[in-house]
């Protein structure tokens, strides 16, 4: 009884250490993206946008991203991703299509 209580606590707080480790951004902790655990959020999109769209979708240099999914569909994030805009490179040449696609269906998805 002893035993698995303290294992449970040990548990709990590494889990809660895990999740503080990796919230690194301070800023705009407070926004629920949507599907936070996907690749497309953790790996494409810190790799490739996070540095103008913020890590969070808060916006930097480029815009606000949080609640792109009411203005442009799967196709329109898609079409942004491949051809760029003014300010915005294209990632036609940098990313493969199955890369593209997985992260205008999450990107789509932030309403
Ligand atoms: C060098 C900075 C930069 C990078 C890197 C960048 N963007 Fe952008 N992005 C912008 C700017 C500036 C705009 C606004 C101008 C425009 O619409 O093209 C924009 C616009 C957008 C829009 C349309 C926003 C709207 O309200 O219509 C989407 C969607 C978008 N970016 C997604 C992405 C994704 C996904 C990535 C990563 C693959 C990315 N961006 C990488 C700068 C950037």
């Amino acid at each position: 009884m002893k035993f698995s209580r303290s294992l449970l606590l040990g548990l709990a707080l590494m889990t809660t250490g895990i999740f503080v480790g990796c919230s690194s951004a301070p800023k705009d902790t407070n926004v629920t993206l949507v599907d936070q655990e996907s690749n497309a959020y953790k790996t494409l999109y810190q790799q490739n946008c996070a540095g103008c769209h913020g890590q969070n979708l808060e916006g930097r240099s480029g815009p606000n991203l949080q609640h792109i999914g009411k203005k442009l569909d799967v196709a329109g994030v898609t079409k942004q991703i491949t051809n760029g805009g003014p300010g915005m490179p294209a990632f036609g040449d940098k990313l493969d299509q199955g890369q593209i696609s997985e992260l205008a269906a999450w990107i789509a998805k932030q309403k």
